[in-house]
């Protein structure tokens, strides 16, 4: 007897990590629905999803010409389906459809859970099935329950942003700020503990505007979040990304003081040093007022790493301007950053502004990472030496065999060599290693103990 072939999922994912999580999410929906197995390989796919960012323009450009490219794989076999979801899909809707051509199903990260449902109804039509609406929090009351990938896990506790940066499309695409009530967060960490979870990361585009309902009319914040799953034994660390400085309060910082099982490590995006400018972008802080939030931080947590985000170049941005931006790169020390030449996101208040010549803004980006990169290569130097727990997720995949490689509380990963017959068994554990090399992405080292 032969089994009857499941269809097969191919999911190409762009965009942060709420894209990331949100893609997992739409397989596993469409694994419950329709038996979909997710496959690595184009070829081999039924339907193929493109989870899309907009965030810059060259994001949104890449889907354009991704889209070109799967025309010749769409007619090589009949019945073969393109869907569109993310961030593009929810700006762009049934825009979106008509411009590409070769689009079926276009739905946004609010929608995924109908997914079943919008493919239906393109296979009966023959016409692309577009939901780019906004339910809220109705996604989450739709989706199967998790399934653990290896011992750590993405867990989305809000949805959308309301801070409304001038520059930014995400409260267009992703809505309001919208949080899931408490026990439900609860449960999805429970149920990944079940599997053998061992470091949970809380995903939002500005966690620290969590404000869970729980059962009794209450609303609790981050900071009892993160107390209620360190009450889970397995779990052994807990992440969070990304906050926002305006709201990253003195509870957070407390957290830091008193919850071990609070990864040292903090990405908080500054975006400039400069006031003005910082103004402009509607980002609400100070860059004094950033410094104190991170001076405060590390006196309870000396050690702690911390990364960034920075817009070079926004409109009117001064010589002067990107100088306090360095001065404050100086004052905080980051150990990691992201940063972006700024790009005019149509829709949002900013793109009236007259932006900044190429050559001006490249040059600054430069020498922008060139301090960052000297910045990072002293941090890893300095943990030379140093004792780092790592949760061990994979053998390495530079080194020989027996080399396993995991990521330090810091948020960097550690290549370390162990016994042939412990490797395995390490797998999924937390251990400890010794520092003993530092390359610019990752470190080396030595097991010192197996801890859990
Ligand atoms: N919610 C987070 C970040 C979300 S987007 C926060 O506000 O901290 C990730 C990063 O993309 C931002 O921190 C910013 O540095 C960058 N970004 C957002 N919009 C941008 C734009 N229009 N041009 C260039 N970079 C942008
Ligand atoms: Fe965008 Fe600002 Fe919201 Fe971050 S906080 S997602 S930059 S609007
Ligand atoms: Fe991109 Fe949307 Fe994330 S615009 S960065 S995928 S929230």
């Amino acid at each position: 007897m032969t089994r009857a072939r499941m269809p097969k999922l191919y999911i190409k994912t762009f965009g942060c990590q709420m894209n990331e999580y949100d893609s997992g999410k739409m397989a596993d929906v469409l694994r419950e629905a329709e038996g979909y197995e997710r496959t690595e390989d184009p070829d081999a796919a039924d339907l193929i999803l493109l989870n899309t960012c907009s965030i810059r323009e060259k994001a949104q450009e890449k889907v354009f010409s991704e889209l070109g490219r799967w025309t010749e794989w769409k007619a090589a076999a009949p019945g073969r389906l393109i869907g569109v979801g993310g961030c593009v899909a929810s700006q762009e809707g049934e825009a979106l459809a008509k411009r590409a051509g070769n689009v079926d199903v276009v739905f946004g990260p609010q929608t995924l859970h109908r997914l079943p449902k919008l493919l239906k109804q393109t296979r009966t039509t023959h016409q692309p099935a577009v939901d780019v609406t906004f339910p809220e929090i109705e996604k989450f009351d739709h989706l199967p329950a998790p399934r653990a990938e290896g011992p750590t896990a993405f867990v989305s506790i809000m949805e959308g942003c309301s801070k409304y940066c001038s520059y930014c499309i995400v409260p267009y695409t992703r809505g309001e700020e919208v949080s899931r009530p408490l026990v439900d967060v609860l449960a999805e960490v429970e149920q990944l503990a079940d599997q053998d979870v061992r470091e949970i990361t809380l995903l939002g585009q500005n966690v620290n505007a969590y404000r869970g309902p729980t059962p009794d009319g209450e609303v609790v914040d981050l900071a009892f979040l993160i107390a209620c799953i360190a009450r889970i034994d397995t779990i052994g660390r807990i992440r969070f990304t990304t906050s926002h400085p305006a709201e990253f309060t003195d509870a957070l910082i407390e957290a830091y003081a008193t919850e071990p099982k609070l990864a040292g490590y903090l990405h908080l995006p500054v975006q400039s040093g400069s006031d003005r400018i910082l103004g402009m972008m509607k980002r609400g802080y100070t860059a004094a007022q950033y410094v104190e939030k991170i001076d405060r931080l590390r006196a309870v947590q000396p050690g702690i790493a911390l990364s960034t985000d920075f817009i070079v170049g926004f409109p009117g941005e001064t010589d002067a301007d990107f100088e306090q931006t360095m001065a404050l790169i100086e004052r905080c020390r980051f150990d990691a950053a992201f940063s972006f030449i700024y790009s005019a996101r149509p829709g949002t208040p900013a793109a009236r502004l007259r932006e900044l010549p190429a050559e001006v803004t490249k040059a600054r980006l430069e020498r922008l990472q060139t301090r960052i990169r000297e910045l990072g290569a002293t941090f890893a130097q300095d943990l030379i030496g140093t004792t780092q727990r790592v949760l061990v997720e994979r053998r390495s995949r530079r080194e020989s065999k027996n080399h396993l490689a995991g990521r330090a509380a810091c948020n960097r990963w550690v290549n370390f060599a162990c016994p042939a017959e412990d490797a395995e068994r390490l797998i999924g554990r937390f251990v400890d290693v010794e520092i003993t090399e530092a390359a610019p992405n990752s470190l080396r080292g030595q097991l010192a103990t197996a801890v859990a």
